[in-house]
């Protein structure tokens, strides 16, 4: 059975287990404080378990990075060292600052010509990053049911084999994907969830995701 561990005590982080669950994956989840899987556990399953986010990158062939963003590079630094080596970590995380947004658009701690994904990347090089699942709500990750067919995901990361293998998981949970090349592309994407979430803020409207339109040539 294929492993995942996922780095995440939040909403992502259960959302994204219980879909490897669902999709016959086995999972460990990971946290500083790991009894906070204890009522997930109760239901999820034989194939969940919980431990340190040590643990669960460990554990993992696979690895979900979804911690705050602010703090991932923290979460990162403090894994063991070999725990990562050539492990392909899907990245989540957008790097949203804990201040009011202003008129609905969040603040990002990043700058527009260097993404959180490039910071993660050269401080943990041994792994393979690839940017997914960052530009839509919780509520839409795993088999989005949407009237105009597949919403499009935009992937991206340095090793194409790692964006062929996270294109597979994604086309598994419902998704189009777009692959839009190496790690520098995560400025295109992480800000799509500024956009993401200001219809969210200010109109309360959180039931959409993004589609990538084409003509047949
Ligand atoms: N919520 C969404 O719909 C959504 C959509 C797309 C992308 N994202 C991104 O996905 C990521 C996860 O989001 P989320 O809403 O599930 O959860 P979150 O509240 O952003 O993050 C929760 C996780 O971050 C860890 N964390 C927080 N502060 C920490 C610190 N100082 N040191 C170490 N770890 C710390 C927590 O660790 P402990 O378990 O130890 O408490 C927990 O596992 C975020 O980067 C977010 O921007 C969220």
């Amino acid at each position: 059975m294929k492993r995942v561990g996922v780095l995440g005590s939040g909403v992502v982080g259960t959302v994204l287990s219980n879909g490897f669950l669902k999709h016959g994956y086995s999972v460990r989840r990971g946290s500083r404080s790991p009894e906070k899987f204890d009522e997930w556990l109760e239901a999820a399953g034989p194939h969940a378990s919980g431990g340190t986010f040590d643990d669960a990158a460990g554990f993992g062939d696979l690895v979900v990075l979804a911690v705050n963003g602010t703090s991932a590079i923290e979460v990162l630094g403090a894994l063991s060292p070999g725990v990562l080596d050539d492990k392909v970590v899907i990245d989540t995380t957008n790097p949203v600052l804990a201040e009011a947004p202003d008129n609905g658009v969040i603040r990002y701690s990043s700058n527009i010509n260097h993404s959180l994904m490039e910071t993660l990347q050269a401080a943990r090089p041994e792994a393979r990053f690839v940017k997914a699942f960052s530009c839509v709500g919780s509520a839409f990750m795993v088999n989005p049911d949407f009237p105009g067919g597949p919403p499009t995901m935009f992937i991206c990361g340095n090793s194409g084999a790692a964006r062929e293998q996270v294109s597979r998981i994604l086309r598994e949970f419902g998704w189009e994907v777009e692959d839009v090349g190496l790690a520098e592309s995560a400025r295109g994407i992480e800000p799509l969830a500024m956009l993401y979430c200001i219809p969210g803020i200010r109109e309360h409207r959180w039931n959409h995701a993004f589609k990538l339109l084409k003509t047949n040539d």
